[in-house]
Order: structure tokens, then C-alpha cells, then sequence
């Protein structure tokens, strides 16, 4: 199935980052989301992701406004009806994505395929709010973007398999190494990665050693390029708080439970570097 224009739903650090990669592989983007001043954020991180490119002397300053210009800005979720491809980066909330996928399922053309990229509901249940369920299917990009090779594809229960190899294609013309995985709760890398990093919490929290103690350990001992306790902080802890509920539930299994102090930061609206303040402090 041929794709040439894309909408990304969400402006935020992933939805803006998808966006850029999707228009430097030349496809035309809608970049969608509630406010104007959101749409605008987003594109101003493009923007100064680019500027960076061409002070690096890596891409023609004329490249940069070409690749802008594919991207448009939309407030109205009714654009979906152009495209053929969305990708929503949206809130990691079940109900809410229910509710955009319900709506796009109206709103985009009938061969349109919806992906979503969030990085551990189940999309077996996203598609079910839908009545294309095999048009359905994860895209799990990771943070930040642009840098990061790996996108996570992840089948709903009906999810095409000529859905699937266009989106492997898609996936390929981003520079982005497919990977394919099933619809479990975290799918692979957070079902690993979140573990690891609430193990860490709990290290923290029972006093085995200090945040830089902690951080240090892994980036020397294990050569992860970031510490966990400043990898949380990158990622947002609300975001850690809510992977961790979500293979809890979906597990069941009390392996999973989220550290007492991650949800203490949490409710303190110590989110990490987004508010300025997470297991390290930021300017
Ligand atoms: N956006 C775009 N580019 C960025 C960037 C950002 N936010 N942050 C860094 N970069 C670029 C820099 O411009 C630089 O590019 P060049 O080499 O081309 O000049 C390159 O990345 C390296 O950056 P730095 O030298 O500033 O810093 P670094 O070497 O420490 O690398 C990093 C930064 C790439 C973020 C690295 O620390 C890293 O890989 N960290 C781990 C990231 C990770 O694990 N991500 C997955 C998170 S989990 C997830 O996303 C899934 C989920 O569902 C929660």
C-alpha cells in the first residue's frame, strides 16, 4: 500500500520527533494537536533539532526549509481525512486513545492504516474501538527520536499482515530498524527497561547507595549510556509510574509492583526534568 501524507497526533516530545523523521524521509505531515500554542512548541523543537544539523554543517540550510515545509500544522483532527497514515503520540491513557482512534475511524479514508505509539497499552484494544481492527497497529518509537534506531512494531490480534509490511517499509525509509513483537503488557523493551529502572528506585529507596552511586554503577559497569535514575528523569517518572501500573494489571504479578518512592515523587509533581525536578534537579 502506497503512503505519501502522514498525520502525527500530539506535539509533544515524541509526537514532534516522529513528525521530523517522517518529513526528513519526505513524506507530507500533518502535525496535529489540541492548541495552536502546542503545534507550535513542537514544530520549534524541529526547528532547533535541524539548526543543529546545519550548524554541523550536515544538512544545506535549503534542506532544513524543505523538510519544514512538508509539515503542516493542524488543530482539526478532521484533516485525517487526507492522509494515509496516522501515528497517534498522544496521552498514555486508555480512555483518551479510545476516543481519538473511535474518532479517526470516521474521520480517515477507509485504506488509511492507525498506528499508535504508545509504549505499553494494548493494542488489541485500541484497534477494538475501531471497526478496522486489522488497519491497526503499534508503532513504538523511542526517546529521543531522531537519535534512537529501534521502532517497536507491535501486531494487534487483527492486524494485517499487509499492514504490517507497510508499515516495516515505512519503518525503513525512517532510518529506523524494525523490530517485530506481540501485543503483551510493555511489549519488550518496556516490559524489560521499566523493571530495571523501579529496581533501581527500590536500590535508592532501601538505602543500598546514593542517586550518582546508582547512575554511575551502570554507566560504568554495564556501559549504558545513562544512568536508570537519570534515564526516569528523561523519560518522565509519571510516564515510569504508569508503565509499571500497566504491567502490574496486566500481569498480575507483584513483581511488577511500582517503588512506593516513584509514586511519592509523582504525587509530589517531581516528574524529572520536564518539571525541573526528579530524582537530579534541572535549570
Ligand atoms: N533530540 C534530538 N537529538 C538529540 C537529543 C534530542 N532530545 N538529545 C541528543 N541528541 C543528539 C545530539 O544532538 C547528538 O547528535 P550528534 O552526535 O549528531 O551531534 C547526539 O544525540 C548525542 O548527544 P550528546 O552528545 O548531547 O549526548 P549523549 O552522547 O549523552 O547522547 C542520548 C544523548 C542519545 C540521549 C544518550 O544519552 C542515550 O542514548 N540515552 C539513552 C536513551 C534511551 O535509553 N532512550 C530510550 C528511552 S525509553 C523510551 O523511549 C521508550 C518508552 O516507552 C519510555
Amino acid at each position: 500500500m502506497s503512503v505519501e501524507k502522514i498525520m502525527v497526533i500530539g506535539a509533544g516530545q515524541m509526537g514532534s520527533g516522529i513528525a521530523q523523521v517522517c518529513a526528513m524521509a519526505g513524506y507530507s505531515v500533518y502535525l496535529q494537536d489540541l492548541k495552536q500554542e502546542f503545534v507550535d512548541r513542537g514544530l520549534g523543537i524541529i526547528n532547533k533539532n535541524l539548526s543543529r544539523q546545519v550548524e554541523k554543517g550536515r544538512m544545506a540550510a535549503d534542506e532544513k526549509e524543505a523538510i519544514l515545509a512538508r509539515i503542516s500544522s493542524s488543530t482539526d483532527i478532521n484533516n485525517a481525512s487526507e492522509v494515509d497514515l496516522v501515528i497517534e503520540a498522544a496521552v498514555e491513557n486508555m480512555e483518551i486513545k479510545s476516543k481519538i482512534f473511535a474518532e479517526l475511524d470516521k474521520i480517515a479514508p477507509a485504506h488509511a492504516i492507525l498506528a499508535t505509539n504508545t509504549s505499553s497499552l494494548p493494542i488489541t484494544e485500541i484497534a477494538a474501538s475501531t471497526n478496522r481492527p486489522e488497519k491497526v497497529i503499534g508503532m513504538h518509537f523511542m526517546n529521543p527520536v531522531p537519535v534512537m534506531k529501534l521502532v517497536e512494531i507491535i501486531r494487534g490480534l487483527a492486524t494485517a499482515d499487509e499492514v504490517y509490511s507497510t508499515i516495516e517499509e515505512i519503518t525503513k525509509k525512517l532510518d529506523k530498524v524494525p523490530v517485530e513483537v506481540n501485543d503483551f503488557p510493555g511489549f519488550v523493551s518496556n516490559r524489560i527497561l521499566m523493571p530495571m529502572i523501579n529496581e533501581a528506585i527500590y536500590t535508592l529507596y532501601e538505602g543500598v547507595a546514593s542517586v550518582e552511586a546508582i547512575d554511575e554503577v551502570m554507566k560504568l559497569g554495564m556501559n549504558h549510556p545513562m544512568g536508570p535514575l537519570t534515564l526516569a528523569d528523561f523519560i518522565g517518572l509519571d510516564t515510569c509510574l504508569y508503565i509499571m501500573e500497566t504491567l502490574h494489571e496486566g500481569f498480575g504479578d507483584d513483581k511488577y509492583r511500582p517503588c512506593p518512592l516513584l509514586r511519592k515523587y509523582v504525587k509530589a509533581g517531581w516528574l524529572g526534568r520536564k518539571s525541573g525536578r526528579g530524582f537530579y534537579t534541572y535549570a
